[in-house]
């Protein structure tokens, strides 16, 4: 099985990508920063199935990270992942060395929505991710592009920069996938000590309490984020970022629970930060 063409510069994948066009392929596409795992894999398998030819690109995108986080010790493991492609059927690994010109001076910031949640301690992040996304999309050029729920702040900014800019691709949105015992999938989860990652399950079993109280009734924002609250304060090595009920279109907290919502966690369990989030559609 001849692995996926690995591509180097964003002039060669653009003329890769005008040859696919040329020739009629539909294309998909995964963004990605690396250190795949089954998440990613989740969003490759979908954009297989839906598309005649795949590109996923592998960038650690150095904008989107803030002073102090963890750009420089972040996982890469390209041949790790080469394989991962590989046996997904991935046509084309698009890994550019860097995607900036020292001279750059063009930001892509979607007003308001990077302001709340993961936009209060992660000033500028949002503006790296809508930045890096919209170079990534002019350059690839694809039908359709995926991205998970587990980023849901993330999807929702994407979504609107593509439909504000005209830049003519679908949006798809794939569902989190989780480690067996509940813990969202994450490139950073590999920073997680035995000890730690035993009290990061409290998160998603937080947002899981949260379902089952809103499955029975309950609507009361405060009352579902107090409990969540209560069960995270628990673990001592887990400092809360926030939890937040929100509208999900335009992520307003609410004090009632109605509509599309999303129940959304930020927290430190030692040094790594971890999101997880609960989405419901048509609450009423
Ligand atoms: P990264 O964290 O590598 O994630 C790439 C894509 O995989 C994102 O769309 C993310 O939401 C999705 N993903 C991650 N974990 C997932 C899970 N457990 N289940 C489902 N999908 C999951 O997100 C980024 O990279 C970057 O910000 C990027 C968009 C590539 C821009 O640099």
């Amino acid at each position: 099985m001849p692995g996926p063409e690995v591509v180097k510069s964003a002039g060669e994948m653009q003329a890769r990508a005008k040859e696919f066009l040329k020739a009629g392929k539909s294309l998909g596409f995964v963004p990605t920063m690396g250190a795949l795992h089954a998440g990613h894999t989740s969003l490759i398998e979908r954009a297989r199935s839906e598309n005649n030819i795949v590109v996923v690109s592998i960038y650690v995108n150095p904008t989107q990270f803030g002073p102090g986080e963890d750009f420089e010790r972040y996982p890469r493991t390209f041949e790790a992942d080469r394989l991962i492609c590989a046996k997904a059927g991935v046509d084309v690994i698009f890994a550019p060395e860097t995607l900036y010109t020292p001279d750059a001076r063009t930001w892509v910031q979607v007003g308001g929505l990077d302001e709340p949640l993961c936009g209060m301690s992660r000033p500028g992040h949002f503006r790296g991710v809508a930045t890096v996304v919209a170079k990534l999309l002019s350059i690839v050029r694809p039908d359709r592009a995926y991205f998970g729920r587990k980023d849901a702040q993330q999807l929702l900014i994407v979504a609107t920069l593509v439909r504000d800019l005209n830049l003519g691709c679908q949006i798809v949105p794939c569902e989190t996938v989780r480690e067996a015992d509940g813990l969202a999938m994450s490139s950073r989860n590999r920073y997680l000590s035995p000890k730690l990652r035993k009290q990061a399950l409290a998160i998603p079993r937080a947002l899981e309490n949260c379902r089952n109280q809103v499955v029975k009734g309950e609507r009361d924002a405060m009352k579902l984020l107090g409990e969540i609250a209560e069960i995270l304060v628990q673990q001592p090595d887990l400092e809360l970022d926030y939890v937040a009920a929100v509208d999900a279109h335009t992520l307003e907290d609410l004090k009632t629970l109605e509509g599309d919502i999303l129940v959304a966690i930020a927290a430190k369990v030692g040094a790594t930060r971890l999101i997880d989030n609960l989405h419901i559609e048509g609450l009423k």
